[in-house]
């Protein structure tokens, strides 16, 4: 039995994720679009034993419980590998990532895509780019965008074999930054699962839905034309879409009521009104958002530290941070 390192790079969503066709297969209801980045990354380490009793998951250091929901998640991912190859032996996990898990970064994106990456090399399996992507898809729906390098597309497909994702430019086609603004370190209350369970109940979602398609030629046109002005309004419009829809889901947890997920914090707004300001003076910068609080600002490289400047002038004494990234290269293997 045998042994595999692999590195993999989270991304973020310039066209959303939001919604699936299915839940245990993760078939999104729209394509999307991303890119890789290269400061948020998780290294895995895969051993399989056939001497262990179980599944022994190790995240920077620390053993999990193997009952845990974290754990359970793995290993499930792990029996996938273990059909695909045919095997039954246990494994054990050590797992690290370069940033802080509730920062606004899709840790289950890197995170998967190291451990589809490592379980099925230390295993013998040689997958395809393309059907890593799709083993990945299956732990998190967004783990398939962070097997290939730099700008990245994700089919939405019917069909678990028609859903991979792959590249559309490479890292160094366009040298763009996300400055990463992370307002607030606390896990947020509401997980991405519950609100693509909840989009299609929000009454705006049938007016989402077909505006998708001309907006993914848009974003992947402007991506390939290095057309700034254009990607950015566009995927400025769709950070804002998305979370309308998040915002008019509503749900119930202990009996209560609630008329949509909110995960903006104060903070978060008032870096989307600062944007515009920066834009009217001149920078040029574009705000995206995930499931969560933190600001992506999208600028050309040359801009990265005129816009840490204007941040740092707004944020006074709160206990913000950024992390700069840029395009990163795919999962790859580690040489030991
Ligand atoms: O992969 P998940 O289930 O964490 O969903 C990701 C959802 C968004 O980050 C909001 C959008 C995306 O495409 O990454």
């Amino acid at each position: 039995m045998s042994k595999a390192t692999a590195v993999a790079h989270s991304n973020l969503a310039f066209v959303k994720y939001w919604g699936k066709i299915d839940a245990e297969l993760n078939l999104p209801l729209n394509s999307s679009i991303s890119m890789t980045l290269s400061n948020a990354k998780t290294t895995t380490t895969v051993r399989f034993d056939e001497a262990l009793p179980h599944d022994k998951i190790i995240v920077a250091g620390e053993e999990q419980d193997p009952t845990g929901r974290f754990a359970q998640r793995i290993s499930q991912h792990l029996d996938r590998i273990r059909t695909l190859a045919n095997q039954q032996a246990h494994a054990e996990i050590l797992t690290e990532n370069t940033f802080p898990v509730s920062a606004g970064f899709a840790s289950s994106a890197s995170g998967l895509a190291a451990l589809s990456l490592a379980g099925s090399a230390a295993l013998g399996l040689n997958l395809s780019e393309r059907d890593l992507t799709i083993l990945a898809r299956r732990g998190s729906g967004s783990a398939s965008r962070s097997i290939p390098a730099g700008f990245v597309e994700w089919y939405a497909a019917s069909t678990s074999e028609d859903s991979f994702a792959e590249q559309i430019a490479a890292p160094e086609h366009w040298d763009i930054r996300d400055v990463a603004v992370i307002v607030s370190s606390e896990e947020k209350a509401i997980s991405s699962s519950l609100g693509h369970k909840l989009a299609q109940e929000s009454p705006f979602w049938q007016s989402r839905q077909p505006l998708l398609p001309q907006r993914l030629d848009t974003v992947r046109q402007a991506i390939l034309d290095r057309d700034f002005e254009t990607f950015g309004r566009e995927l400025e419009a769709e950070a804002i879409s998305m979370h309308a829809i998040a915002l008019t889901s509503s749900y119930s947890t202990n009996n209560h009521w609630h008329s949509g997920i909110y995960y903006w914090t104060p903070d978060t707004l008032e870096l989307l009104l600062a944007v515009q300001q920066w834009r009217e003076d001149g920078i040029p910068v574009y705000f995206t958002l995930d499931a969560g609080p933190t600001v992506h600002l999208i600028c050309p490289a040359a801009y990265e530290a005129q816009i840490q400047d204007a941040v740092c002038q707004i944020q006074g004494s709160r206990n913000w941070s950024t992390l700069v990234n840029a395009p990163a290269p795919g999962a790859y293997l580690v040489i030991e």
